[in-house]
This record gives C-alpha cells, structure tokens and sequence, in this order.
C-alpha cells in the first residue's frame, strides 16, 4: 500500500481542542495554575474508555479548563498543523467552543487571536489554507448562541463559518434556526453535527432549517433512503470520523461502518479525525483504516478529492490541490 500520508487531503471535521494531548493538557495547567481533575497522564490516559458522546464530551471539556491564553490556543494549533502537514493535510477547517472557554473565563477574542496566529504559522512554513469554524454548544442556551454571535459579528470576516457539535440526541437543529440564519446573514459558512448518534430526521432539519452546506458526521442518514438520495444528488458532503464512531460507539465496530454504503450510493464523503487526542488516531490514521475496510488507492484518492470539493477553499486553491491529488494518484 502507497503511503496515505503523502496524499493531499482536506481535514473539515476537526475540533481543535480535540487535539489537546494529555502532556499539553498537563504543561498548559501547570503554566496557567490549573489544577485538573486526574493525578497524571496516565490517569488521563486511563479514562479514554468511552462509552458513548456524553461520556466523552465530560472528559474533554475537563481538559479544556487548562487553555486559558491565546498563546496556549497558538501552541495547540500549531502542534496540530505540524502533525497534520506531516501527514498530507494541506487545507484544514477547525472548529473551536467558544461558549466553553467563555466558561472558563476566556473571551471569545483571546481564543480567535491565538487559533489564527497558529494558521498563519502553517501558511507560512507549511503552505497550508484554511480557517475556523465557530461552533454552537447545542446543550446550552440558545440566548447564549445569540450572545456568542453578537461578540463575534464584528470578526466575522475572521472567521470561515458557523457550526453545531456537543450532545445532540435532545437538542435538534431546529432549536438553532434563528441563529443559523443570522451566521448566513453575516455571511458565514453553515455546517452542523447531525446524525452521530442523533437520528436522520436530524440530518433533514440541519439541510431544511439550518440551511447547512455540510453534514458532520451524518452516517444514521443510511437509515433513510430518501435522505441518502438527496444527499446524493444534491452533493451535500458528509465528514465522516470513522475512528470517532468506533471511539464513541456510533458503530459497533469498523467493518460495520456504513461508509461504503455511503459511497456506492454517491454521497460525497469525506475522512476526518474529529478529536484524535481522543479517539486514537489522526487523519492518517483515519485513511489506513478505510484502507483497511478493502478502499483501493484509486478510491482513497477520491475521498481526499471530495475533501477538497467539499472545502470552502477558494476555486484556485481547490484546482491547485485537486491536481496534487491527481499527481498523487498517477505515481502511486
Ligand atoms: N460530536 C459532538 N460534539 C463534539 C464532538 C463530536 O464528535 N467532538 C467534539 N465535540
Ligand atoms: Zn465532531
């Protein structure tokens, strides 16, 4: 098998402060005066276990409380870019939780200065694009969505799009109308997290009421054919995380993922890592293990093209990497 980490790809589905390892998440809170909740690394380590979203989503934001300074959200960025070049990725669209970190006493502004400073270290040593993608906490208030955009409304040039991730079974699309359209109004991109663990009929409320351009996650969509069609001839892209969905139990196991399924009905599906701190691997290990699913290089190649397309990559820049890929794909 070629090797996945030299081919071109877009990461769409990656949550920033899902790339806190234990030993960052230790030396941040040690600088910052942060006592977290575990005796040491392994202790942290220990508590990867999980048994479905919540029971993740608890550890991470625990870990979140040791980022306090845009210095601390720079390094973390950068750590993860450098990881993530190194492993092909050449365009990368972050998401980050604000409302958390407000929690935790840091303004929205702090985490922006510190995520973009880190872009723009991977522009500059790695020719890496990309940007950041605001997500709402859909278990908290959506007064508090409406405050976070009326703080970022003066930088929403800053910023690449607007997205929905946290617990989802209990808290639908449709709670988030009114904010989805003003993010559209401040002419933000829009995605949501819909049919991780949430039902299809999510996903239809997220394209229907949210207006979004792509589907995180996405794969209960194979239990409506309806829906897979739409998806299908629409091009709405998915960004599937199959290590996340093993992780966090969204499928038994990965030989009963559905992303084959996916594909052959001619969804536009993408391969990201979602938090891969967590869930035991990064974007390269994300395409070994569809590679390990029976995906030939031709067909891995067009995953990373879909990334591409999928992208809010500018038409060149898209053209630039799609022809990567293709050159990729001839040599390999
Ligand atoms: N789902 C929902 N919320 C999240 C996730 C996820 O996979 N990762 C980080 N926040
Ligand atoms: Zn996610």
């Amino acid at each position: 098998m070629t090797d996945l980490r030299t081919l071109p790809k877009a990461e769409l589905h990656l949550h920033i402060e899902g790339t806190l390892e234990p030993e960052l998440a230790f030396s941040l809170a040690r600088r910052n005066g942060v006592l977290l909740p575990f005796a040491d690394i392994d202790d942290l380590r220990a508590r990867y276990d999980f048994t479905d979203l919540q029971s993740f989503l608890d550890l991470y934001y625990s870990c979140m409380t040791a980022l306090r300074t845009a210095r601390d959200f720079e390094e973390l960025a950068v750590a993860y870019l450098e990881r993530a070049a190194a492993e092909g990725v050449r365009h990368v669209e972050m998401f980050f939780d604000p409302q958390v970190h407000a929690a935790n006493g840091v303004p929205v502004d702090v985490v922006i200065d510190g995520l973009r400073a880190g872009l723009r270290t991977a522009a500059d040593r790695f020719d890496m694009t990309g940007g950041l993608i605001v997500c709402i906490v859909r278990d908290q208030p959506v007064t508090s969505a409406e405050a976070l955009l009326d703080e970022i409304a003066p930088r929403a040039h800053e910023i690449l799009g607007i997205g929905l991730d946290s617990a989802e079974v209990g808290y639908p699309p449709s709670l988030f109308e009114g904010v989805f359209r003003r993010a559209a109004e401040l002419g933000l991109h829009r995605v949501a997290h819909a049919g991780e663990e949430g039902p299809a009929a999510y996903v239809w409320e997220a394209l229907r009421e949210l207006e979004v351009e792509r589907v995180d996650h996405g794969i209960r969509s194979v239990d409506d054919p309806d829906l897979i069609a739409h998806l299908a001839e629409h091009r709405v892209p998915l960004t599937v995380c199959p290590l996340s969905n093993v992780r966090l139990r969204a499928v038994p196991d990965l030989a009963a993922h559905p992303l084959r399924r996916l594909v052959e009905a001619g969804v536009v599906v993408t391969i990201n890592s979602d938090d891969p701190s967590y869930f035991g691997g990064y974007i390269g290990d994300n395409y070994a293990a569809v590679a390990s699913l029976g995906f030939d290089t031709t067909e891995l190649a067009q995953l990373a093209e879909n990334s591409i397309e999928a992208s809010f990559a500018d038409a060149a820049r898209k053209a630039a990497l799609i022809a990567e890929i293709r050159a990729w794909a001839a040599s390999a």
